[in-house]
């Protein structure tokens, strides 16, 4: 494929950096120039289709995609529980990015950890605007570290890229001023606690299956404690999971649905209504995430009123309700419907707390998430989801 020169490329970077500026992702001058300097076609992978041929119009098709603010899925899994492919890398949409690169509020001279090195895009814009020798980047998949390694490289970069389990950290390259997360976790992984320094901060996409746009901004204790402390952010951002096994697209197992403990009960078809109507509320399911270890799908069927909702969680305990019988069938090792139903009631209680209301502690003994105050007994344990063996 022939070398794509800058006249092709550079009115799109342009275009993009105008766009982030105007969208207010990027406002700082560094990372402005650090944008301008790591141009992202270089990290993604220009595919053609079988009857395509590498023209001047292909070249501006594909570069036109690359430069909008959207993310391209860059390799894919196949998951035996799902039984099908899932997404297992991606570059990140630039907005995203360039929003939690601006929230790290980084300084000269600081060292950061990235978990999911990817393309190596995030991981040339962090190179660019701390130095080299100041940021280290992992990821599990050796091939994706191999070819972001290159595309760095020809941009004269070279941060310390590593392949492994990044929820262990990079032990030998810490301490770390910033930790940087482009995968999901359900919890806080202990070794990125204990890797931070003192003061330090970390932004995490802390997330379960039901609900997006979880990002938290955490911060180290300075009394030398390993506890970091923040809250939910209203940056919307839903991360690939990480994962402990590069063959595997989820870290947990799923189970099929119990045909066990079966109980058949029947409740007021208004209450399910409800439930129904404020089950497709991100802030609900955010809700409900918290009360439901391993809860991986609340769905709704047709419209209101004849509806029905259906839970399923990752050990095969599962519900259904009827809007219009109000009949409840459950099954497996957990009574789902209960459990909702009572996270519905304290939700609306509580007034309809959005997640930007709830924050995280996390330290070397327990975790949880908090309402309003780290001192609340209104608290909820993570993990979100259980990791897999
Ligand atoms: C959304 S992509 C990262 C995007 C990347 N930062 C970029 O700029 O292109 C998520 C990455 O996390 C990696 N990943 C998943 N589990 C991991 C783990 N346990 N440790 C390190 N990386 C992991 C995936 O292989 C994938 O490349």
């Amino acid at each position: 494929m022939t070398t794509i020169s800058a006249t092709e490329w550079q009115e799109h970077l342009d275009a993009m950096i105008t766009d982030l500026r105007e969208a207010g992702a990027l406002t700082d001058l560094c990372w402005i120039s650090a944008f301008r300097a790591v141009p992202r076609h270089v990290f993604t992978p220009r595919l053609l289709e079988p009857d395509q041929h590498d023209t001047a119009q292909t070249r501006q098709a594909w570069l036109s995609r690359v430069y909008q603010d959207d993310s391209l899925i860059t390799a894919i899994t196949y998951e035996p529980g799902l039984r099908t492919d899932v997404p297992t890398s991606s570059s990140t949409r630039p907005g995203l990015m360039a929003l939690m690169l601006e929230l790290l509020q980084l300084r000269d001279g600081m060292r950061v950890l990235e978990i999911g090195t990817g393309t190596g895009y995030n991981a040339g814009l962090l190179a660019h605007r701390l130095g080299d020798s100041h940021v280290t980047s992992i990821d599990i998949d050796s091939a994706l570290i191999e070819s972001a390694r290159r595309r760095l490289h020809s941009l004269t970069l070279a941060p310390h890229l590593l392949t492994g389990d990044g929820i262990a950290g990079a032990a030998h390259r810490a301490p770390f001023d910033r930790i940087i997360a482009t995968c999901a976790v359900p919890d806080i992984p202990l070794a990125w606690i204990t890797q931070l320094t003192p003061g330090g901060a970390m932004l995490v996409n802390l997330r379960g299956e039901i609900a997006g746009g979880t990002l938290c901004l955490l911060t180290k204790d300075t009394t030398g404690d390993h506890e970091v402390i923040g809250p939910f952010l209203s940056v919307p951002a839903h991360f690939m999971w990480a994962r402990h096994d590069p063959a595997r697209a989820l870290p947990y197992d799923i189970h099929p649905t119990s045909e066990r403990d079966q109980t058949r009960t029947t409740t007021n078809p208004e209450t399910v209504a409800d439930i129904a109507h404020d089950s497709t509320d991100p802030d609900f399911r955010f809700f409900v995430q918290l009360h439901i270890r391993g809860i991986r799908t609340l769905t709704t069927t047709s419209p209101p009123p004849h509806t029905t909702i259906h839970a399923e969680t990752t050990d095969g305990s599962w519900a259904t309700a009827h809007t219009t019988t109000g009949h409840i069938a459950q099954g497996g090792t957990r009574r789902l419907w209960d459990t909702i139903s009572a996270a519905h009631t304290l939700w609306r209680d509580l007034d309809q707390p959005p997640p930007t209301r709830f924050g995280v502690v996390a330290n070397t003994t327990t975790q949880f998430v908090y309402l309003d105050h780290d001192d609340n007994w209104t608290r909820w344990p993570l993990p979100l989801l259980g990791y897999r063996g």
